[in-house]
C-alpha cells in the first residue's frame, strides 16, 4: 500500500531516504515525507504529491541533517492527501515519529481515549493514534512502549520508528504488512518492500509478523512481543529491480490476484466488530436504511460486474428492488427516483468519467448517494454524500483483480447489515454470514495454490477463437467479468450468456471444440446448468466447469471441472472469479501479450 524506507549508518540519511522512496514510485502514491535525526531533534519533511515535491523542498534531502531517519510514501486510507495527513507523524512534544503501512482498524477508539486524556491530534489517519500511544506508554524504554503498543492496536502495520531520546536507533514493528530489514556493513536499513533498498544491498531479514526489530548502524535485534530475542538468518536477494517491483511476480496482474486475501481482509475487518457490521462511514441511521425503497447501482466495466451480484444479493437478502446501470448509460437516461432511492456508484479510481458524471446527475436529483471507492480522495469519494473505500491498495495492471474482490467485500458488508436493520434475517443468520466472509480470504488461497493445474488447463487454449461463459444467477454475474478478463488481456473474443439464454440465439454460434466455461455454483440451478452443458456438448463444445466440491455430479456433463470450496450462496463469486482471473492470466500470458498493459486501454478512462 505505502512505502517505508529507514537508513541508519555513517551517511546522510536524507538523500538516501528519497532515493529509496524512489524506488517504490512504480505503486503510485499521493504524498510523502522523511523524519531525520540531527542529533538533538527531529526533524520532519512532508509534501503532497510526487516525490519531485519533497526531492525539490528539501533539496535532495539535503536539507535535513542526519544519519538516521525514516521515509515515507503514502497511499491515502483514512484521510485524503494532503501535508498534515502525510507521514511521519509525531507525539506533541515532537520526541517520537512514526511511519505506517497498514489499517489501524481501532483507531477511532483508541483516538477518542487518547483524547479524553488530552491528546491533541494534528491529523484525520488512523497511524497518528500509533504516535501518541506510544508517547503515553513510553517511560525510557523503547521496545517495551512498542509491544505494549502492539497489545493495543488492532489491524495490519508495518511501523518505523525514531525515538529522540534513542539517537541511534530506528525501531520497527510488523503485523500483516511486509517489511524487510536491509543489512550493510556499517549501515543498516529498513523498508517495507525490497526494491527501495536494493541499490545498496542484497542481504535482507524478513521481518515475521508479530515481531519488533531495533536497528543501529552496528547490529540488528529481532524480538517477539514478549521482547525475548529471536534469532534469524539474513538471505540473499536474487531478484533484479523489476521482479522486486513486483514482489518476484512476473506481472502486477499476478501479484495483484495474490493480493487478494489480504485486500479483501483490509476491506472486511474493520467493518466486522463483536459479531456486527459496522460502517461507520455510511452515515445512515437504522430509520434511513429502512425508509430506502430502490437501489441504483451505477458503474463501469469490473466495477458494473460487481454491481450485477450485489442485485442478486440485495434482492433477495435485503428485499431491496435493486437496478444496476452502467454509468454512460444511466447518465443518459431519466432514472425514476424518489425520496426513498440510494445511488451506489463503484469506482476503483474514483475519477471514471461516466461513473462521475452518473453521480453528479443522481446529486442533481437530490439522491442519497454512496461511493464504493479504492483511491481515497478522488473525484467519486470527494463528491458522494458517503465514501466506503475498499482499501484494496495500489492497482497497477489494468486488468482489475483485487479491486473486484474488494468491492464484492463492501456490496456483501452492505446487504447483510441492510438486511439485518430491516428486519429480513436474524442476528444469528447474521452471525452466519459474517462466519461465512470471514473463511473467504483462506478459501482464496487455496485456490490459489492449484495456479499449475490451471496453467495447463490455459495453455490448450492460447490459440482459442472465442470463448463463452455461460452460469445462472451470481454464477452469470461472475461469468460477465470472467469474459471481460479473458477478452480484455488475451484478444481472445469472449463473451458471457444467461445460460438459459443460449436457446435464444447465441448456440448458434457453438461449433466443434468451442470452449464454453460454465459456472454452476448455485446449488438449485444446477440441474438446469447441466442441462445446458449437455446442449453446448451436443454441438461440439468443449465443457470446462467450475462448481463446489458438492456438486461432483458435474463430471458427467464436463470434460474438465475445477472446484471451488463451498461458501453460503450469496459469495461464491468471490471465489469462482479466482481460477477464471488465474485462466485469462496464463492466457495472456502464454501468447506473450503484455499482460499488465493490453493494447488501447488504460487504467483509468477520464474522458467519455
Ligand atoms: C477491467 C477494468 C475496467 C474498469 C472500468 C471502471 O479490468 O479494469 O473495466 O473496471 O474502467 O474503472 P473504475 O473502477 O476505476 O471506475
Amino acid at each position: 500500500m505505502c512505502g517505508i524506507v529507514g537508513y541508519i549508518g555513517e551517511e546522510q540519511a536524507g538523500p538516501i531516504l528519497l532515493d529509496g522512496l524512489s524506488k517504490l514510485e512504480y505503486r503510485g502514491y499521493d504524498s510523502a515525507g522523511i523524519a531525520v535525526f540531527d542529533g538533538e531533534k527531529i526533524n520532519t519533511h512532508k509534501a503532497l504529491g510526487k516525490l519531485r515535491v519533497l526531492y525539490d523542498e528539501t533539496e535532495g534531502g539535503n536539507t535535513l541533517k542526519g544519519t538516521c531517519g525514516i521515509g515515507h510514501t503514502r497511499w491515502a486510507t483514512h484521510g485524503i492527501p494532503s501535508v498534515r495527513n502525510a507521514h511521519p507523524h509525531m507525539n506533541s512534544d515532537e520526541t517520537i515519529a512514526v511511519v505506517h503501512n497498514g489499517i489501524i482498524e481501532n483507531y477511532l477508539k483508541l483516538r477518542k481515549k487518547l483524547e479524553g486524556k488530552g491528546y491533541v491530534f494534528n491529523s484525520d489517519t488512523d497511524t497518528e493514534v500509533v504516535a501518541h500511544l506510544l508517547d503515553y506508554y513510553y517511560k525510557g524504554d523503547a521496545l517495551k512502549a512498542i509491544a505494549t503498543v502492539m497489545q493495543r492496536v488492532e489491524g495490519s502495520y508495518a511501523l518505523a520508528i525514531l525515538f529522540k531520546d534513542h539517537p541511534s536507533h530506528i525501531y520497527a514493528a510488523r503485523k500483516d504488512s511486509p517489511m524487510v530489514i536491509g543489512k550493510g556493513s556499517g549501515e543498516n536499513y529498513v523498508a517495507s518492500d525490497v526494491p527501495a533498498i536494493l541499490r545498496y544491498t542484497r542481504d535482507v531479514f524478513y521481518v515475521e509478523n508479530e515481531e519488533l526489530v531495533s536497528i543501529s548502524k552496528e547490529n540488528v535485534r529481532f524480538y517477539n512481543t514478549d521482547l525475548e530475542e529471536v534469532s534469524k538468518e539474513c538471505k540473499k536477494v536474487e531478484w533484479d529491480i523489476s521482479a522486486a517491483e513486483k514482489g518476484g511476480y512476473e506481472y502486477f496482474m499476478l501479484k495483484e490476484i495474490y493480493d487478494q486475501p489480504k485486500a479483501i481482509k483490509d476491506t472486511m475487518n474493520p467493518r466486522i466488530k463483536d459479531d456486527n457490521i459496522v460502517i461507520e462511514e455510511l452515515g445512515m441511521t437504522d430509520e434511513e436504511i429502512r425508509r430506502i425503497d430502490r437501489i441504483y447501482i451505477v458503474a463501469c466495466g469490473t466495477a458494473y460486474h460487481t454491481g450485477v451480484a450485489a442485485k442478486y444479493i440485495f434482492e433477495d437478502l435485503a428485499r431491496i428492488p435493486v437496478e444496476v446501470d452502467l454509468a454512460s448509460e444511466f447518465r443518459y437516461r431519466n432514472p425514476i427516483c424518489n425520496a426513498g432511492t440510494m445511488v451506489i456508484v463503484v469506482s476503483q479510481s474514483g475519477e471514471t468519467a461516466d461513473s462521475l458524471a452518473a453521480l453528479r446527475l443522481a446529486k442533481e436529483r437530490g439522491l442519497r448517494t454512496l461511493g464504493i471507492v479504492n483511491v481515497v480522495g478522488s473525484s467519486i469519494a470527494r463528491e458522494a454524500d458517503h465514501v466506503i473505500y475498499t482499501w484494496a491498495g495500489p492497482e497497477i495492471a489494468v486488468a482489475s483483480t483485487k479491486a473486484y474482490s474488494t468491492q464484492l467485500i463492501a456490496h456483501y458488508l452492505l446487504a447483510v447489515k441492510f438486511a439485518f436493520v430491516r428486519g429480513m434475517i436474524s442476528r444469528e443468520e447474521m452471525s452466519g454470514y459474517i462466519r461465512e466472509m470471514k473463511e473467504l480470504p483462506a478459501q482464496i488461497e487455496m485456490l490459489l495454490a492449484g495456479k499449475e493445474k490451471i496453467q495447463k488447463f490455459a495453455n490448450r487454449y492460447i490459440a482459442a477463437k472465442d470463448v463463452f461463459f455461460i452460469g445462472r444467477g451470481l454464477d452469470y454475474a461472475v461469468s460477465l467479468e470472467a469474459s471481460l478478463k479473458l477478452k480484455e488481456i488475451s484478444y481472445i473474443f469472449s463473451d458471457a450468456y444467461a445460460a438459459g439464454e443460449l436457446k435464444h440465439g447465441p448456440i448458434s454460434l457453438v461449433e466443434d471444440g468451442t470452449l464454453v466455461v460454465a459456472v454452476l455454483t448455485q446449488d438449485v440451478l444446477v440441474p438446469k446448468m447441466i442441462s445446458n452443458m449437455q446442449e453446448v456438448i451436443t454441438r461440439g463444445a468443449f465443457v470446462m466447469a467450475i462448481t463446489n466440491t458438492e456438486h461432483t455430479e458435474v463430471e458427467k456433463s464436463a470434460q474438465y471441472v475445477l472446484y471451488i470450496p463451498k461458501t453460503c450462496r450469496y459469495f461464491t463469486c468471490s471465489l469462482a472469479i479466482i481460477p477464471l482471473q488465474l485462466f485469462a492470466y496464463y492466457i495472456s500470458l502464454g501468447k506473450g501479450l503484455d499482460v499488465d498493459k493490453p493494447r488501447n486501454l488504460a487504467k483509468s478512462v477520464t474522458v467519455e
